[in-house]
């Protein structure tokens, strides 16, 4: 038996408890023979290079550091003859012959692109966002990777943020259940698989929270807030049993996440239990110093101390942890345990055992860019889609109609991954009009581009930093347009393909207006003046402000990038052989100056009863105070009648769960799948409750005619809040629950709390 195997027998007949609960006797030993810099060296964590650099160092003599114990693990690179060689100058040429780990930023889909995390959000489908993550998980390992930096689980409610497009959205519940369902994806239930890597929960914490929307930007929280609706999607990510946490750029009252030791420590490990280990983000340790924390050596020990185990690319544990334990700043224990940490993650996925137990040359062609995979990506891309509009019932087309496909994104491959899909190749996706093409093939479909993404150059060079992804046409937009209003007006219906640039959204491409460029814009007043029905086909990373677009005579349907399937999924949406059932993670405000805008608001203490202005009432002079469309919101081809809201009882004892029934009609022309939503107000408390929060949502499928009876469970959980002393508490009183198909749902019941 080999050694691990052996010592987990041990462990489970003298009743030890799983890794991390308990000290693994492997691990101790081996520590017990570990100098201080050999130590040291596992909290490093480098890239070569050759993926995507997030920040401006690359690390640099890899391959000398690594021959020198220097190194803990690797990211960015992915193939089995690379890190074949990697793992070997560790294994064969270090004197204790530790293996190193292999990272990745898999965050939607490793080779075979699923949509943006936004996008797969709005599915609703747990089932759906768990096969993608085993599915991203299958690929990678494939290709030697056993860690991965995913899920992304900040909430965020300002769509300025361009990592909007990375997370779940806005709402703690709703990412609490997607922060489960991806790490279980990724980790399965045996780590040791050759299938499964680590899940990695970021960015700890508060990241969509940056002041203004502006990337990396400074975040200040009460406690309440954080615990009730910006923490609860990390805690779900570390229940599920998330293997790994990686810290933000953020300060968090003050001190940067990397080196807060409130966070790292006292609610991470002490509150919550975690047992994994901690990662920087890229560099974020050495940004201490520009946030105002110290020098090199004073962020790094201070980073220490606060809980973090691994530094990311910045090489401030290896230059100078050493010389802060001779000075006494920081102890050898300190860095014992965050080394344990780190040895105790290799070992839960049984590198110790076989090192090169991912690196197999045949795995690639079996498991990567299977035909399996993609039907996964065109499912889960069409089940993304939201409808929002659909102007004269203008959609579903008919197969055999005469379409003017038209607009900047109606035949790209440069932008449907979407952001951080680093590991995707663009060339591989599916073009709108191909997809149309695939699914249609008797109608008659002209191609034109319109306009260009935006017209402005210098907005250009700035999102096309990884590629070309705006493509500023040699003619002259007249000449553009003139072209697709030419094949508009000799056609039946206009599709145009509008929106974002894939690289609009993501990491550093934060947006202070955020509508939808004037190009296009322009293409759409001039296509709608043809006086033919015309659907927008609207792609973006984010929530756009298209209060005007949307008061066209459109039919609107919302895809963000929907990853490598993209043209076929769309077509099987337009052409009708899906019915759209996705409904949005996040509120599309009317204009910039209503953001943050979020459904889980508070009343305030003079709420406007209207949307009409009153003075002395908050609301504004200039904009209603309902967004444009809100949270939870999706149309299908067919309609749905909500009816009979039934409690099983009306009155519950503290630690009852209680269900929830109501009786859902597919009243339209369509089979489809509607998202029945539950949505909790607690109508006194002792902190200000929000007026709505989301408590509990079924995605089921409803033939036309049928009628179903859905049953929603609301917990004891479900009732509780963290008060002023942050305890977790439930508060006798009156509860209304609201039911229906979004978050302005009125259909409502009442519970006591005794
Ligand atoms: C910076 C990003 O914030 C983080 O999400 C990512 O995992 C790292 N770079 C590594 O690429």
């Amino acid at each position: 038996m080999k050694k691990t195997n052996l010592l987990l027998v041990l462990a489970f007949c003298s009743g030890f408890l799983a890794i991390g609960q308990t000290k693994v006797p492997f691990i101790e030993d081996l520590l017990a023979k570990m100098t201080i810099e050999e130590k040291i060296g596992q909290l490093n964590l480098v890239t070569p290079g050759g993926g995507i650099a997030t920040g401006s160092v690359v690390s640099s003599n890899v391959e000398e550091k690594i021959k020198a114990a220097e190194v803990g693990g690797l990211f960015g690179i992915s193939g089995p003859e690379k890190l074949k060689i990697a793992q070997d100058f560790a294994v064969n040429e270090t004197r204790l012959k530790i293996p190193l780990f292999f990272g990745s930023d898999i965050i939607h889909g490793y080779k075979t692109t699923f949509p943006i995390p936004l996008g797969t959000a709005s599915s609703w489908d747990m089932d759906l966002i768990k096969k993608m993550a085993e599915t991203a998980a299958k690929e990678a390992t494939a290709d030697g990777i056993n860690w991965n930096f995913s899920p992304m689980v900040d909430v965020a409610r300002d769509p300025r943020w361009g990592r909007i497009a990375e997370g779940a959205g806005e709402d703690p519940f709703l990412g609490s259940a997607i922060a489960k369902a991806m790490v279980h994806g990724y980790q399965g239930t045996d780590l040791t698989a050759k299938n499964t890597m680590i899940a990695t929960i970021k960015h700890f914490a508060l990241y969509g929270a940056a002041e203004a929307g502006r990337d990396y930007n400074s975040v200040d929280m009460s406690r309440t807030k954080m615990f009730n609706q910006y923490l609860p999607p990390y805690k779900a990510g570390i229940d599920a049993g998330a293997a790994s946490i990686m810290t933000s750029f953020n300060d968090v009252d003050g001190i940067p996440a990397s080196g807060n030791k409130w966070l790292l420590t006292d609610v991470l490990r002490k509150k919550w239990g975690f047992k994994g280990f901690v990662v920087s983000d890229y560099t974020s340790v050495n940004e201490m110093i520009a946030h105002g924390l110290g020098d090199l050596q004073d962020v790094s020990a201070l980073s220490l101390k606060a809980g973090l185990d691994m530094d990311m690319v910045g090489e401030g544990f290896l230059t100078t942890l050493k010389k802060s334990l001779d000075e006494g700043r920081v102890t050898e224990e300190e860095i014992t345990n965050a080394c344990r940490r780190i040895l105790e993650a290799k070992y839960k996925l049984g590198l110790f055992d076989d090192p090169y137990k991912y690196i197999d040359a045949k795995r690639p062609k079996k498991d990567i860019l299977t035909k399996e995979n993609k039907t996964l990506a065109r499912d889960a891309a069409k089940r993304s889609f939201v409808l929002f509009k659909n102007h004269n019932n203008v959609l579903p087309l008919k197969k055999t109609a005469k379409i003017a496909l038209v607009g900047p994104l109606a035949n790209n491959k440069n932008n449907m991954l979407g952001t951080w899909a680093p590991t995707g190749d663009p060339q591989l996706s599916i073009p709108v009009l191909e997809g149309f093409k695939n699914v249609a093939p008797k109608a008659k479909i002209t191609y034109a581009k319109g306009a260009n993404i935006t017209d402005d150059a210098e907005l250009a060079k700035k999102v096309n930093v990884f590629g070309t992804r705006v493509d500023i046409d040699k003619r002259s937009s007249e000449v553009l347009l003139q072209e697709a209003l030419d094949l508009a007006n000799t056609s039946d219906v206009v599709v145009a393909v509008v929106g974002e640039a894939s690289e609009m959204s993501g990491e550093a491409a934060s947006r202070t207006d955020i509508s939808i460029p004037t190009s296009q814009k322009k293409l759409i007043q001039a296509l709608v003046k043809t006086g033919k029905p015309v659907v927008l086909v609207l792609m973006s990373g984010r929530p756009l402000t298209i209060e005007e677009e949307f008061n066209l005579p459109v039919g609107i349907l919302q895809v963000w990038h929907p990853g490598i399937e993209a043209g076929n999924a769309i077509a099987d949406v337009v052409f009708g052989d899906y019915n759209p059932s996705g409904k949005l993670t996040a509120t599309w405000p009317r204009n910039v100056g209503q953001i943050p805008i979020y459904h889980s608001i508070k009343n305030t203490g003079r709420p406007a009863p209207t949307e009409a202005f009153e003075k002395f009432k908050s609301n504004y002079l200039d904009v209603k105070n309902t967004p444009l469309l809100p949270f939870g919101y999706g149309l299908s081809y067919s309609s749905f009648e909500y009816s009979n809201i039934n409690l099983s009882k009306k009155e519950i004892i503290k630690g009852e769960d209680v269900t929830v029934s109501v009786t859902v009609k597919n009243t339209g022309n369509f089979d489809g799948e509607e998202v029945v939503q539950l949505y909790l107000r607690d109508v006194v408390r002792s902190i200000t409750p929000p007026m709505r929060q989301l408590k509990g949502f079924k995605k089921v499928f409803i033939k036309k005619g049928e009628t179903k009876k859905v049953d929603l469970v609301l917990t004891a959980d479900d009732l509780k809040f963290y008060n002023s002393n942050l305890d977790f508490v439930a508060e006798p009183g009156d509860f209304e629950l609201f039911i229906g198909t979004n978050s302005n749902t009125q259909l409502k019941a009442s519970l006591t709390l005794k």
